[in-house]
């Protein structure tokens, strides 16, 4: 014990936390998530989690050759007040991902959730907020210029049925404000890849439809847009030919294809006391591959992104708070280890 104590100081504190924490290292022969891929595998991640969380940061560090922000380049979190951008979270995750070589994708200049206060009560006319969206947009883009790889330029635009999203920006924009984010962002950084993201294109053939005819009229005007996210929060119960058909078409635009919030829940049914038995472990390890097998295939190489899960472990996840319900969605538990998903994340990914 007071050898063990002694060797801690005499090393370095940081090798030296609760075992239990620790992922597990890998050995010369084993394979990680980023050395088995031929494209980009990242995580959504939080700065707090970060900096607080050792065996979070080895994790990444092991694991993963991509990183998103998760929230904190979201505009509530990095534009709070009308002249004040706080770019404390944001810095802590590019810095992370530029010191430890990983591409930095940034979330999200312009989505209907997460509007500051400040925005939600703004009082203009059209030209007014037309100045608002792209200030914040031109301000956000220049800050991290050089730093951020990729942008999610507009998140989450069209309903489920196709039809555009009513928002405030649909109302103080216009229904072409889409296009004009992707103008200012453009204009901001003539080499950056600019995104547009969206939920449930592997679930609503509409939406499906909707995204790829605004990719196709994009093209037609002369609007910059290098990809599209699919974000990709499904469930082990999701037919794979969906998710499939999803992904084709998305490729077949051309542009480059990001599996962009990766998770898979087990407890669809939102069942109270659920308790994950080895069979729905089995299930889950299967979806992942099915899914990353099918964007390894059907996304020719040049358009490979790369995918990224919607931050690391079951502790992190954003889906208990959104469900109010228990589930472990992703492919590493609480602790860090590797469960089934994450073999199945791996077989998917080898060449
Ligand atoms: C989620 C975050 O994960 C949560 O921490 C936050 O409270 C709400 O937003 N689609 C998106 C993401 O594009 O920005 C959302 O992230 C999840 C759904």
């Amino acid at each position: 014990m007071i050898r063990n104590l002694l060797f801690c100081t005499l090393l370095s504190l940081t090798y030296c936390h609760q075992p239990a924490a620790q992922p597990s290292q890998p050995t010369a022969s084993e394979h990680t998530l980023r050395s088995t891929a031929a494209f980009p595998v990242g995580a959504a991640i939080s700065p707090s989690l970060l900096t607080s969380k050792p065996a979070y940061r080895q994790t990444l560090e092991r694991e993963f050759s991509g990183i998103t922000s998760e929230n904190y380049l979201k505009m509530r979190f990095v534009h709070p007040e009308k002249d004040r951008y706080d770019w404390t979270g944001g810095n802590t995750i590019v810095d992370f991902a530029n010191q430890t070589n990983k591409r930095m994708h940034g979330h999200a200049l312009v989505w209907h959730q997460s509007v500051p206060d400040w925005v939600t009560q703004f009082k203009g006319d059209s030209l007014a907020w037309e100045g608002l969206i792209r200030d914040h947009i031109q301000t956000v883009v220049k800050q991290y210029k050089g730093k951020i790889a990729a942008w999610d330029v507009v998140n989450e635009a069209f309903l489920d049925d196709g039809t555009l999203r009513p928002s405030l920006w649909t109302e103080h924009l216009g229904p072409d404000f889409v296009a004009r984010c992707f103008q200012y962002a453009r204009q901001a950084d003539p080499s950056v890849k600019l995104f547009y993201n969206e939920y449930g294109q592997e679930y609503s053939a509409k939406k499906l439809a909707a995204v790829l005819a605004m990719a196709a009229d994009f093209r037609k005007r002369g609007i910059p847009i290098d990809g599209i996210g699919l974000q990709m929060h499904t469930h082990i119960d999701h037919p794979d030919a969906q998710i499939e058909n999803a992904i084709r078409q998305t490729a077949a635009t051309g542009l480059l294809v990001h599996i962009s919030e990766l998770d898979v829940r087990i407890n669809q049914a939102k069942a109270a006391n659920f308790v994950p038995t080895d069979a729905l472990w089995q299930r889950q390890k299967a979806k992942f591959t099915a899914i990353v097998t099918a964007y390894r295939t059907l996304v020719p190489a040049a358009q490979q992104h790369g995918i990224t899960t919607w931050n690391v472990s079951d502790g992190d996840s954003w889906i208990p708070s959104f469900c109010q319900c228990q589930d472990f969605p992703l492919p590493f538990d609480k602790d860090f280890k590797k469960k089934p998903a994450y073999e199945g994340l791996l077989s998917g990914l080898k060449p």
